[in-house]
């Protein structure tokens, strides 16, 4: 679910790029609603810049950075609760994306709904976790790990 998320910010953001000017001169800018011509700038971008183009805010698509994320906060009542928080979240992966169809990328976003399509070989989830277990029967518990998926 969160990498889906992240797949649909990520193609927004280098549609938002490609048809903009402030692009490395080796990619094609596109005009809006021009959609091979942003599928093929988006994953020009993807194989060119893996690590990146920090000028105009690209995070690194290899090993995306995610902020802290609640799974589960349960309200501190009940006989058992959990809590469960994921942090130093990195994606990696993005970087071997391939875009195949995009839909709805108009100048405004509103119009129509945006639906894209790329084939991704394998994406991995890399997280620290944060895990505390209270129960009435059982003594609190709290975890520390490491996630990998
Ligand atoms: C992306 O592709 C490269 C080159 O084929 C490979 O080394 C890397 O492991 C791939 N990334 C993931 C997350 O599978």
């Amino acid at each position: 679910m969160i990498k889906s998320y992240i797949l649909i910010a990520a193609a927004w953001f280098l549609y938002k790029a490609v048809c903009s000017t402030v692009l490395p001169s080796d990619i094609v800018k596109c005009h809006f609603g021009d959609s091979p011509c942003i599928i093929k700038s988006i994953n020009d971008v993807i194989r060119r810049y893996p690590k990146g183009i920090p000028e105009i805010g690209l995070p690194p698509l290899d090993a995306t950075e995610m902020e802290d994320v609640s799974m589960l906060d349960s309200p501190y009542r009940g006989p058992i609760w959990l809590t469960f928080h994921m942090r130093d979240n990195v994606i990696k992966g993005f970087n071997n994306a391939t875009v195949t169809h995009i839909e709805g990328f108009n100048r405004d976003p509103t119009i129509e709904p945006i639906m894209i399509k790329a084939r991704i070989p394998r994406l991995v989830h890399e997280a620290t976790y944060d895990m505390q277990e209270h129960s009435l029967y059982a003594q609190d518990q709290d975890h520390t790990g490491i996630s990998q998926q």
